[in-house]
């Protein structure tokens, strides 16, 4: 989601004076570079290494003609491109419970139903070969509701079956998907479908396991915590398991205690939560459970091809706003996980396994990301940056400071970040790693308050506009090609923004077609960068975005910078969640809360306000509510999508 609404509105909760890059360096260079038009030799490419990076990354193909911006409430893909509904909010997993369109299925239904609010997603073959490419599973995030469209009567009346609705509706869904001749569907009944939800039992593994900051009424060992919700982005392992990634956990738990110091840094509040869980589940009433709290915001990894296996919160990747999980294997064979916090101001970390891949026996790998090391980048104002281990013991992470153990370190990962003085950055969300090059990705969604008169001195070279109310993406390259390194080099691959801005510093630098807020990033196996977009349904289409359109999904190459848009959304949504078939003839897209109101949420009276897909597109019979959706993608020739 977007942070307007159901998040922290205001946005930042890291107010620690040491980490920027004021203290690095003045304010007044980077103003200068501003000045200059230039944004510094670094954000333009020029740093050594890059340079000699470029050569190396291989052109690829954009095959296909860009499609314009679009108001219209319907996904739009260029010529030769047929695009089909798959998945959508209600739709059983498995036989039955069949979608009731007024909102009045019951939680018992909801709980074999897709969720709401699709998000990231993941594509794991069943079958060798080209068998793998038309058989599947589909593991994919239900980020949030609106709970508007999910009650017949909205949020009117309160009870305990829509509470536990809300919490089936949250999570991950595993189906499976067939492809039979040019269309895909979903295989009913499967012995693999199966939905996690915001009640699952999911274990507690690493090193922060059984802390007593984990410790609860109803789980006093601190092993097993119920439940994954406000599920972002995603991760793939080598070993076949799905990364889930906890975002803005902090929104669902109600206080009536002014939060410490500790519950404020990940933006936990006095007062309601929106969400109204605590009013029916007494474990979101964080007065009354203090360490409930610590139990969310981590990465989860569930194994999809074993629907009775216990999913598992892994605590070595740290605790935070996570928004995706990119693994890779390191050249030495360990493991890598680049994540983001989203939130404005606040880190991007990797985790480095403390064993090696094991490629020839799968069972060795199941706990490799229980023990490792994490660190969180700094980026300095010349192209250069290190990572910065957060390891209890080492520099300011010790007990005096309260990071009694490593445990502690990792449930207060952001201050353990913000001792260490690791780099604010404007919002990371989705990262990925180039398949050939080992270059890493990085979308910084927006910040509209970096540099404004509450954060001076908090420009610098990495996040160089104040008020950058586009984004950018931004790169690095691992020192020697070696993703476990402790140094590397950086430049900006793109400013986001509108060509026709009247503020020239809103123009940004893009080689192609207009866009902003970039949130999902995605390499295809041919080395394609996907962006989805996630401008907020309060500013989309009107002010600084009047020109941009609703969401869309572009492609880039990484070595002319060119971005063309392959794809519109409809009205009011997100574009988020991408995964394709090894042969690259199938995209899959998830459509994120179309026909959503500036409100984001949906008056149950006239659900259809603001956006009806995806009935508005797909017909009539889909029903009377907006509702998320998995859309797929092919090339009418058969083709590789994009190429
Ligand atoms: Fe759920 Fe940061 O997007
Ligand atoms: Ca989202
Ligand atoms: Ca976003
Ligand atoms: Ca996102």
């Amino acid at each position: 989601m977007d942070q307007a609404h159901f998040a922290a509105d205001e946005g930042v909760s890291n107010d620690s004076p040491n980490a920027t890059f004021a203290d690095i360096l003045s304010t007044d260079i980077a103003r200068r570079r501003l000045l200059q038009g230039s944004l510094g030799a670094a954000a333009l490419g020029f740093v050594p290494g890059m340079a000699a990076a470029a050569t190396a990354r291989p052109s690829v193909k954009l095959g296909f003609k860009a499609v314009p911006v679009s108001t219209a409430d319907a996904v739009a893909v260029p010529e030769g491109y047929n695009v089909d509904l798959l998945y959508a909010w209600g739709d059983p997993i498995s036989s039955g419970p069949a979608f009731k369109a007024d909102g009045s299925g019951s939680a018992a239904d909801q709980e074999r139903q897709a969720g709401m609010h699709h998000d990231g997603m993941s594509y794991f073959p069943l079958g060798k070969g080209s068998e793998g490419s038309t058989h599947g599973l589909l593991v994919m995030n239900h980020e949030y509701t609106d709970d508007g469209l999910l009650h017949a009567d909205g949020m009117k009346t309160w009870s305990a079956e829509k509470v536990r609705k809300a919490q089936a509706a949250h999570g991950v869904s595993v189906i499976e998907v067939l492809a039979a001749g040019n269309r895909w569907k979903v295989v009913r009944p499967s012995p693999y479908a199966r939905r996690v939800t915001a009640s699952s039992p999911i274990g507690i593994s690493g090193p922060a396991a059984g802390h007593a900051l984990l410790q609860t009424k109803d789980d006093p060992r601190g092993l097993r915590a119920f439940g994954t919700f406000n599920n972002c982005a995603n991760g793939q392992t080598p070993w076949g398991t799905y990364l889930t990634c906890e975002e803005n956990f902090n929104g669902y738990f109600s206080s009536a205690k002014e939060p410490t110091a500790d519950e404020k840094r990940y933006g936990l509040k006095q007062g309601g939560a929106g969400y109204r869980w605590h009013e029916f589940d007494e474990r979101f009433d964080s007065a009354k459970h203090p360490n409930e709290p610590n139990r969310f915001g981590w990465v989860v990894e569930i194994d999809p091809l074993r629907p009775d296996s216990l999913p598992q919160k892994r605590t070595a990747l740290g605790r935070f706003k996570h928004e995706g999980a990119d693994v890779q294997i390191a050249k030495n064979g360990h493991i890598v996980v680049y994540m983001g916090d989203d939130e404005r101001f606040e880190y991007i970390y990797k985790f480095v396994s403390e064993n090696k891949f094991d490629r020839q026996h799968p069972e060795a790998n199941r706990h490799l990301l229980d023990r490792g090391t994490l660190y969180v980048a700094k980026f300095d104002e010349f192209g250069g940056g290190v990572w910065l281990p957060l390891v209890h013991g080492e520099g300011k992470l010790t007990a005096e400071n309260g990071f009694p153990d490593q445990g502690a370190v990792l449930i207060r990962c952001r201050q353990a970040a913000d001792a260490v003085g690791a780099t604010k950055m404007d919002r990371p969300e989705w990262i990925a790693t180039h398949p050939k090059t080992g270059e890493v990705y990085c979308a910084l969604t927006n910040n509209s308050l970096r540099a404004d008169e509450k954060n001076p001195g908090t420009l610098n070279a990495s996040n160089p506009r104040a008020k950058n109310v586009f984004g950018h993406i931004i790169r690095w390259r691992e020192a020697k090609g070696d993703a476990t390194a402790k140094k590397f080099e950086w430049d900006i691959f793109v400013l986001a923004g509108d060509p026709k801005h009247p503020d020239e510093a809103q123009r940004g630098n893009i080689k192609g077609d207009v866009f902003g807020s970039p949130d999902g990033l995605w390499f295809d196996k041919t080395g394609r960068l996907w962006i989805q977009t996630d401008v907020s349904t309060s500013v989309i289409n009107k002010g600084d975005y009047a020109n941009i359109g609703n969401n869309q999904m572009l492609v880039a190459d990484t070595v002319t910078r060119e971005i063309r848009r392959f794809l519109t959304g409809p009205s009011g949504c997100e574009v988020t969640g991408i995964a394709g078939t090894p042969d690259g003839k199938t995209l899959f897209v998830n459509i994120q809360h179309p026909g959503e109101s500036p409100s984001e949420r949906a008056d149950p009276e006239k659900p259809t306000a603001f956006g009806a897909w995806p009935a508005s597109q797909f017909g009539a019979t889909l029903g009377g509510r907006p509702r998320s959706g998995t859309v797929v993608i092919r090339r009418e020739d058969g083709g590789v999508v994009g190429g």
